[in-house]
């Protein structure tokens, strides 16, 4: 039988102890994690319209998560001209994690359509659904106050989690390439969304009902 030494015992305790702090330093970490998951997933999440003291926190966002940013007086812009379709998601404590900046195409001859200049959520509340809560929240603002039957917006060849957000769960579809669209040269998708079937499957009340369902009729007869 091997002879322990006094010292190898207390060095194994020593390593022991060191063990069990480890794992229990580990599990305290893990356990961080999940309640907090937890948290953005219950409802303590907030969707609503911008307001203008959002702004600043808008900006702040998007400079965290896009290289295409924006002075402040674009966002006034925004704000002023059409206060209703702006959102933001909040969490618990009120701090701003995602937002969608919105504004309606007013000079074109088409049908009344909306447009996403912007779109974010900052990296630690991403994949709960947020994204798309805002996007659903702006698209309703959009059909309920200004007729939109449409949404268009742009978005990087390259940008896999917006695309998938945009084609597979919003049903966007691709409209055009926009070659070199980006300050560095990349290529874009201009994408659009209908309205009509939107408002149709989420029961959403157009501004001018009669003309904003004039053509879903006509293309369904
Ligand atoms: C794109 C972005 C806004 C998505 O925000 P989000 O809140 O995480 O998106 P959601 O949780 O609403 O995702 C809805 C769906 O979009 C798709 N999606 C979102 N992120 C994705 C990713 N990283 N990879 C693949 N699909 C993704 C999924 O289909 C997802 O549904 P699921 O989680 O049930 O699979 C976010 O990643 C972001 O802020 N990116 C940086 C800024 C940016 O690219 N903005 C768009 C510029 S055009």
């Amino acid at each position: 039988m091997k002879c322990v030494s006094q010292d190898e015992i207390e060095e194994e305790e020593v390593r022991w102890g060191n063990r069990r702090e480890r794992k229990l330093i580990f599990n305290c970490v893990v356990w961080c994690i999940l309640q907090g998951q937890r948290d953005k997933k219950s409802n303590k999440m907030n969707i609503r319209c911008a307001k203008p003291e959002d702004l600043m926190h808008m900006q702040h966002c998007n400079l965290l998560c896009l290289p295409e940013n924006y002075q402040m007086k674009y966002y006034l812009y925004h704000g002023l001209s059409w206060p209703q379709l702006s959102y933001v998601a909040e969490d618990d404590i009120g701090q701003i994690v995602g937002y969608v900046l919105a504004k309606m195409e007013e000079e074109s001859e088409e049908d009344p359509h909306g447009h996403i200049t912007s779109l974010a959520v900052r990296r630690s509340h991403r994949r709960l659904g947020l994204a798309q809560k805002l996007m659903d929240q702006t698209a309703r603002a959009m059909v309920e106050c200004f007729n939109a039957k449409y949404v268009s917006l742009h978005v990087r060849k390259s940008n896999r989690a917006a695309l998938n957000l945009y084609t597979n769960t919003l049903k966007f579809t691709i409209s055009e390439i926009e070659p070199k669209y980006y300050a560095d040269g990349e290529d874009a998708f201009a994408m659009k969304r209908d309205l009509c079937s939107f408002a149709l499957q989420n029961d959403v009340t157009p501004a001018d009902p009669s003309s904003f369902f004039d053509n879903k009729k006509n293309e369904d007869k």
